[in-house]
C-alpha cells in the first residue's frame, strides 16, 4: 500500500484531463467504471479485453458505443489505465502481469470523501460511497456504490467493499478480501486477508485470514486453500 494524500474527484479529472483512458475489463462492472469516468468529465479510449481464458468477454464484445481493443492492440504502455474487474484474485494477477502502469483512481462526484482520508492508485470509488477522516484505502480497491467506510479504516489492496456495505471507526480489512452487499462491521475489528464476508454479515469481533464469515453476528470457518480464489457473487 502507497496511498496518494486525500483528493476529490475534482483533483483526480483534473490530472487526467485532455488524456484517452482505458478501462480494463468488458462486463457490466467495466460499464459502471465508464460511468463514472465520463461523470468526472474525462473521455474513455476503449475498453481493453485481452485477459486470456475469459471466455464471457468473447461474447460481451458487442458493448453498446465500447471500443474493445484486444492482445494485439493493447494500449501503450503510458495510456492511462483503471481496472474494471470485480475478482479480487484476479486484480492481483493482472497487476503483476502489467508491470508498470499509468494508473487511474476513479471517484464518482456523489461521493463523500474526508479531506484527511487517502485513496490509492486504480482504486474505484462508486456513487454515493462515503470515506471519512483518516481513513486510507489502499490500491486496486473497489469502494462500491453507497458503502460507509467510516473513520481510521485501513483497507488494505485488492479488496472490495460491496454496496452499502457499513464500515465503523478503527476497521481494518486485509489484502484482497470481499465484503458482501449490506455487511456491518462494528468499530476496532480487523478482517484478514484473502476473507470472504457474506452479505448481510454482522461482524462484531475479528476474522483471521483466508476465511469466510457469514451470519448474524458473523460466524467464520476456513475457506477450502485458504485464499479467496473465486469472486464471490
Ligand atoms: C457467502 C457467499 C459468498 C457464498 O459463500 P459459499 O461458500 O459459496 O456459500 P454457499 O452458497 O455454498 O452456502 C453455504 C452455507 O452458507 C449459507 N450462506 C451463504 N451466504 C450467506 C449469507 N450471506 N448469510 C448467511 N448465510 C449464508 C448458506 O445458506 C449455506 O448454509 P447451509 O450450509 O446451512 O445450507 C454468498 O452467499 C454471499 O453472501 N455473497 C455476497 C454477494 C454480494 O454481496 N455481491 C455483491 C456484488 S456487487
Amino acid at each position: 500500500m502507497n496511498p496518494v494524500p486525500s483528493r476529490t474527484h475534482v483533483a483526480f479529472a483534473e490530472s487526467l484531463r485532455g488524456r484517452a483512458i482505458y478501462v480494463y475489463g468488458a462486463g457490466g462492472h467495466s460499464q459502471v467504471v465508464r460511468d463514472v469516468l465520463e461523470e468526472m468529465g474525462l473521455s474513455v479510449e476503449a475498453n481493453v479485453n485481452d485477459y486470456p481464458n475469459r471466455e464471457h468477454f468473447a461474447v460481451e464484445k458487442t458493448l453498446p458505443g465500447v471500443r474493445l481493443t484486444g492482445e494485439a492492440s493493447f494500449p501503450p504502455l503510458e495510456a492511462p489505465l483503471v481496472l474494471a474487474i470485480g475478482n479480487n484474485a484476479e486484480r492481483k494477477e493482472l497487476v503483476s502481469m502489467l508491470g508498470e502502469v499509468d494508473w487511474v483512481t476513479a471517484i464518482h462526484p456523489t461521493t463523500t470523501i474526508a479531506r484527511t482520508a487517502r485513496i490509492g492508485y486504480d482504486t474505484v470509488v462508486l456513487h454515493r460511497a462515503v470515506v471519512q477522516a483518516n481513513t486510507v484505502i489502499g490500491n486496486h480497491v473497489l469502494i462500491n456504490t453507497a458503502a460507509s467506510v467510516d473513520h481510521d479504516n485501513v483497507i488494505e489492496d485488492y479488496v472490495a467493499i460491496s454496496p452499502h456495505v457499513t464500515l465503523c471507526g478503527h476497521v481494518r480489512v486485509g489484502e484482497g478480501t470481499f465484503i458482501g452487499a449490506g455487511a456491518t462491521v462494528i468499530p476496532n475489528v480487523t478482517i484478514g486477508k484473502w476473507c470472504v464476508v457474506g452479505a448481510g454479515a454482522v461482524v462484531i469481533s475479528d476474522i483471521p485470514d483466508g476465511t469466510r464469515a457469514v451470519g448474524v453476528p458473523a460466524q467464520h470457518v476456513p475457506i477450502a486453500g485458504g485464499t479467496a480464489v473465486d469472486a464471490p457473487r
